[in-house]
């Protein structure tokens, strides 16, 4: 195939209590034209600052599967649109991935399954809680044992919406992550397994009565959340204006709130809390859906 055209989709990790592990596709999407060509050339349409030399995550990415399915790639145009912002725990760089992959193999005639393709971007990324949310859409739980990927999807409830509040600095994956404890208590690993358990059945079920509890976390977010001024402040004051759940999105800094659709005044009130408060005045509020449909 000469050209394709892919779109995929921001993403949201750890919905607290699940770090590394769960994960939901949000209606925020990276555009990425491909075409093989005779060298490099990245054109970054919306100036989102994209690399455009080889080190270029999809350029990269789609390399390496030109590499595992023995083809070479002589040259590649690619032309970015990037509205996920960089950095923030929006799962910019799983998008990047996911597009790569699923734009590699669209050239390439589909030589690779979608269970294949899924495993390749996570052994990229690492942890498979952004890219399979933004691979398969939806609400995805995910497990890594022995170089296999197991994920159950489930599709999220139009009833249900969300709220980013994007601050308007980055905040580096590995930055977060080096805030991480070597070690954890006994005790909170049965405090998150209970509470990932139950945030799990609670989509399932449609309780989001208990999304609140689901969310709670002592794996990361106690960690992370000095990285994150403000973060606090958000955590306790959005449940008030009827936020279901509040977390750190991914490894931050954005904050999630999952909100009830019909809850209409939702935004402006957290608009108003933003422009009022002056710790709080570097975040943005971004109303989003959910994004239930598969790239693969
Ligand atoms: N689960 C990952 C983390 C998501 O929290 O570090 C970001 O890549």
């Amino acid at each position: 195939m000469s050209k394709v055209v892919i779109q995929a989709p921001a993403s949201s990790a750890n919905l607290g209590s699940g770090f590394d592990t769960m994960g939901l596709a949000l209606s925020l999407y990276n555009t990425v034209e491909l075409e093989e060509c005779d060298r490099l050339v990245v054109t970054d349409a919306d100036h989102s600052g994209v690399p455009l030399d080889e080190s270029n995550l999809v350029y990269q990415t789609v390399k390496q599967v030109y590499q595992q399915c023995g083809r070479s790639l002589p040259g590649l145009s690619i032309t970015q649109k990037s509205p996920i912002p960089q950095a923030r725990g929006l799962g910019s760089s799983s998008a990047c991935i996911a597009a790569g992959i699923v734009g590699a193999n669209r050239l390439l005639g589909s030589p690779l399954s979608a269970q294949e393709m899924l495993e390749f971007a996570c052994s990229i990324e690492g942890h498979p809680d952004n890219v399979a949310p933004a691979m398969l859409g939806g609400y995805v739980t995910s497990v890594m044992e022995g170089g296999k990927v197991y994920t159950l999807k489930r599709r999220v409830d139009s009833q249900l919406e969300f709220v980013a509040f994007i601050p308007d600095f980055p905040l580096l994956t590995a930055k977060a992550r080096a805030a991480l404890p070597a070690q954890v208590s006994h005790k909170d690993a049965v405090y998150n397994v209970s509470r990932a358990a139950m945030m799990a059945a609670a989509f399932c079920e449609g309780r989001s009565d208990l999304f609140w509890l689901g969310a709670q976390d002592r794996l990361h977010q106690p960690y992370r959340i000095e990285l994150i001024p403000g973060a606090s402040q958000l955590l306790q004051q959005l449940p008030g204006m009827g936020a279901l759940a509040v977390f750190i999105s991914g490894a931050g800094p954005t904050m999630l709130a999952v909100i009830k659709a019909e809850n209409t005044a939702f935004l402006a009130g957290a608009e108003a809390l933003l422009r009022q408060d002056e710790q709080l005045r570097h975040f943005k509020a971004v109303r989003l859906s959910a994004h239930n449909e598969s790239m693969v």
